[in-house]
């Protein structure tokens, strides 16, 4: 079977791994395996949580419905949902840089306001 190195920083926690991982498995699923604590929410390439930003290498991402064609090419993965294609370099995002790129459009700007205003007479 074909593995890959690849060595994942994050940056919140300051740790890096240095991992083999298959080329048929899904890169979170392997980390973990090998003891990694990453980021990652939904595991179903939807939320963002696990985004990272790919320092070099290839991978492919064919489930990443979180994240746009034009993201992917600017560098972005979601590792629940990549299979290695070559040895990576990647790093974990900045908290919430994924989801404000991808989603942050389709929100209104400004705070939330709970409740009616109240009539007064
Ligand atoms: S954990 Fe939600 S997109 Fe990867």
């Amino acid at each position: 079977m074909t593995t890959y190195s690849i060595t994942i920083h994050d940056r919140q926690r300051d740790q890096s791994y240095s991992l083999q991982v298959p080329a048929d498995r899904y890169i979170l699923h392997s980390a973990e395996g090998l003891g990694a604590e990453l980021p990652f929410a939904c595991r179903n390439g939807a939320c963002t949580t696990c985004a990272v930003r790919v320092k070099s290498g290839h991978l492919r991402q064919p489930e990443a419905m979180g994240l746009s064609p034009k993201l992917q090419a600017m560098g972005y993965a979601l590792l629940c949902v990549s299979y290695a294609e070559s040895d990576l370099v990647v790093e974990t995002q900045d908290e919430d840089e994924v989801y404000e790129l991808q989603f942050g459009q389709y929100f209104g700007k400004g705070k939330v306001q709970i409740g009616l205003p109240l009539d007064e007479d």
